[in-house]
């Protein structure tokens, strides 16, 4: 299989590194993942994360497997387990389940190879194009809030949501980027700034509960976010937290776009209603860790109830940001998203 390097992936000579995003931004570690265990571990613990990039990571996994003899009747098997390690995000279920779709038919090793190739390449492709595409809806001086992390770090390319800012910054837009926390895991906090950093596209980290002041305040003009699923009415899952930015891009009459490859599309789920929400363990939400320490803030026996991800109506969404175009409600509602199976 071909070297294959990312942001927190590297592919090379059969040694497959995931860089341990529970970790950052305080510490770089590259994680060697060899057993199927450890690649599922990886996901479950969000030491690699993001739609995008899960999808892919699973791919490559299991790309190297072929590569060291497991069969195809293995594969499908391995392909099953990784396909249950995180519920919402449906990038996963897609790649896994066209590379199942082609062992079942018979495809060699060498053809399944191939394909993960191709998942590989196609997401640096519809990153590049999903950031052209929302890249002309921002203008000179934008004040851009954006929710969790969307760049490099998840997805293989240059992001959804964060590559319409990279690519706003490249262009000589003059944005500012506000970058809510995005609790409980602080994928804004701790990721998004260490990618703006790197970029060097000039930012504000706040809480999440100042944004709605930020806006009544005219810092933001424009909110981008990513999404983990997006259903063919419009309505998409994204970072718990979403939901709340949305309502106030509504309240204080702010353009509000998800922006997302056609990966990222469930062609079988109608409306959001269907969309599976993870649910992940309380200390998430009583306390914190990382490579800055652990620490626990509430009762130990305090309830909690920790979605990771909500539910955006279609209705507060401004336009869609694909890799195709910006689809608007009038597109959506002739069905338009479905039409990108085709395309
Ligand atoms: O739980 P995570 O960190 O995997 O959630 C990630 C997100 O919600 C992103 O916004 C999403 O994957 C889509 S954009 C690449």
């Amino acid at each position: 299989m071909k070297t294959m390097i990312s942001m927190g992936l590297r592919y090379e000579d059969r040694r497959m590194q995931l860089l341990d995003q529970t970790l950052l931004p305080n510490q770089e570690h590259w994680l060697e993942i060899e057993t199927l265990e450890q690649m599922d571990e990886a996901i479950k613990s969000l030491r690699t994360r993001g739609a995008p990039l899960i999808g892919v990571a699973a791919a490559v996994f299991l790309g190297r497997a072929l590569t060291l003899g497991l069969s195809v009747d293995e594969f499908v098997q391995q392909a099953a387990v990784l396909r249950e390690s995180r519920p919402t995000a449906v990038n996963l279920m897609n790649a896994i389940d066209s590379l199942t779709a082609m062992a079942k038919q018979g495809a060699s090793p060498e053809q399944l190879i191939e394909k993960v190739e191709q998942l590989f390449d196609e997401d640096v492709d519809l990153c590049k194009r999903m950031g052209a595409n929302g890249a002309a809806l921002v203008e000179q001086g934008d004040g851009i809030l954006t929710h969790c992390n969307t760049g490099g770090l998840a997805t293989v390319g240059i992001g959804t949501a964060l590559g319409v800012i990279q690519t706003a910054h490249e262009q000589g837009k003059n944005i500012h980027v506000y970058v809510d926390e995005t609790r409980p895991l602080l994928q804004g906090g701790r990721l998004t700034t260490y990618e703006l950093e790197k970029l060097g596209v000039p930012y504000t980290l706040i809480c999440d509960n100042m944004a709605a002041r930020l806006m009544r305040d005219g810092k933001i003009q424009k909110a981008f976010v990513g999404s983990d699923r997006i259903a063919l009415n419009g309505d998409f899952a994204n970072k718990t937290g979403t939901y709340s930015v949305a309502v106030a891009c509504k309240v204080h009459s702010i353009p509000f776009y998800p922006v997302a490859p056609v990966t990222t599309v469930d062609f079988d789920c109608e409306t959001g209603d269907e969309i599976p929400i993870e649910e992940r363990v309380d200390f998430e939400v009583k306390g914190v860790k990382g490579a800055f320490g652990e620490v626990m803030w509430a009762p130990e026996n305090a309830q909690v109830y920790n979605p990771a991800f909500d539910v955006t109506p279609a209705d507060l969404v401004s336009g869609w940001v694909f890799d195709t175009a910006v689809l608007s409600k009038q597109d959506i509602e002739s069905g338009a998203i479905a039409k990108l199976k085709s395309e």
